[in-house]
């Protein structure tokens, strides 16, 4: 049965460079799920006529950032040869579904959708909305049910897109009478790996515009910069002071990528994460420490990216092969379910024979 396939789904909007939050909250996953093979297909989308809903302005960033992101998924370890990477304004199919599936969709509907909500607020749409970004999550459902998609990886923030898509999906296959489409399901994060990465300097958010982030483009130097200026403890002023461990986003970080071998190999004399918290606490370990522990830990982790990275970007052309060749195969799929659903409306005029059979009968007694 087709309704049993696994198919998985994911997607970035290529606005910039994939820092580290991105890459424990989703990166390291998908990398798991395509390694473990648990799938029938698996489908990376770098989301461009999305993030051009709240950037139709400046298509430059879009087209420059496209192969950033790229190459950041290369770098990871996304393998085009096990999983399918592809470029969403590529795949007309999409576009023509959301035509479709807006038909299903009221205007209250989509101004409940919290997450629009919220991002309404954010870009300061509040007065004009643009059609095109009230709407996305018509466009984000057609991403999912044109690769008939079940499976989608996300962030919390994502639900009411994905509640968004079943709704349309229940709704289709009712008033057209044919099970076409999927229901897709949010999968979330579940690891402490997944919580939100803080910024540098202990915002909630870790993001281009605070300009708090960590790239996984960054060079070695960069990192180390980045690390010793974070924010800790304010009130941790000399080595001997009490230090706290909440809040302070040095601890954070260690609690999401620090292993036992770490403390093996760069900081032999604390046994684990809790015994260097515990020193902590108690006063006698200074900052300089735990941050150059972290600069050790997130070098081990962010190595083997950096060099991957630059095998391809030596490679570009190769990549824009590999997204090119992605974007096709998307294509194909993509294009087969609008058929399906084509067909299900009705407007397939041109192959049903019976319609057109219909119509001569119709006239036929007209020419006597
Ligand atoms: N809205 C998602 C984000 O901002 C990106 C996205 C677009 C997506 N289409 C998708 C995610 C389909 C999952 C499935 O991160």
């Amino acid at each position: 049965m087709e309704n049993q396939k696994k198919i998985i789904l994911t997607g970035d909007r290529p606005t910039g460079r994939l820092h580290i939050g991105h890459y424990v909250g989703s990166l390291k996953n998908r990398v798991l799920l395509q390694n473990k093979g648990d799938f029938d297909e698996m489908y990376v989308m770098i989301a461009d006529a999305q993030a051009l809903t709240d950037n139709y302005d400046n298509p430059g960033k879009i087209r420059e950032n496209i192969i950033e992101v790229a190459l950041d998924y290369l770098s990871v370890g996304l393998d085009p040869k096990k999983i399918t990477i592809f470029v969403q304004s590529q795949v007309s199919a999409l576009t023509e579904l959301t035509f479709f599936y807006s038909n299903l969709v009221t205007l209250a509907r989509l101004k409940r959708n919290p997450t629009v909500k919220s991002e309404i607020t954010m870009r300061g749409f509040e007065e004009s909305i643009p059609v095109g970004f009230l709407t996305y999550p018509i466009s984000q459902t057609a991403d999912i049910t044109a690769f008939k998609a079940n499976i989608i990886p996300v962030g919390i923030d994502q639900l009411p897109m994905i509640e968004q898509a079943r709704e349309i999906v229940r709704s289709f296959n009712k008033i057209y009478n044919k099970e076409v489409l999927v229901e897709p399901e949010a999968v979330l994060p579940t690891t402490k790996e997944a919580l939100r990465l803080p910024g540098i300097d202990g915002n909630q958010k870790m993001s281009k515009s605070l300009g708090n982030g960590i790239y996984l483009a960054d060079d070695s130097k960069t990192v180390k910069e980045k690390v010793m200026s974070m924010y800790t403890d304010p009130d941790h002023i000399h080595v001997t002071d009490p230090g706290k461990v909440e809040g302070n986003t040095v601890f954070t970080y260690l609690d999401v990528f620090a292993t036992k071998e770490d403390f093996t190999n760069f900081l032999r004399e604390y046994e684990n994460l809790d015994a260097l918290k515990a020193a902590y606490k108690k006063g006698g370990v200074g900052d300089v420490l735990i941050k150059k522990f972290l600069y050790n830990v997130l070098e081990r982790e962010l190595t083997p990216i950096r060099e991957k990275r630059k095998y391809y970007e030596s490679h570009i052309d190769e990549v824009y092969k590999m997204l090119e060749e992605g974007s096709n195969k998307a294509k194909e799929k993509a294009n087969k379910t609008l058929e399906e659903v084509k067909d299900a409306m009705r407007i397939n005029y041109f192959k049903d024979i019976d319609l057109i059979n219909k119509h001569i009968n119709k006239y036929k007694n007209h020419e006597d």
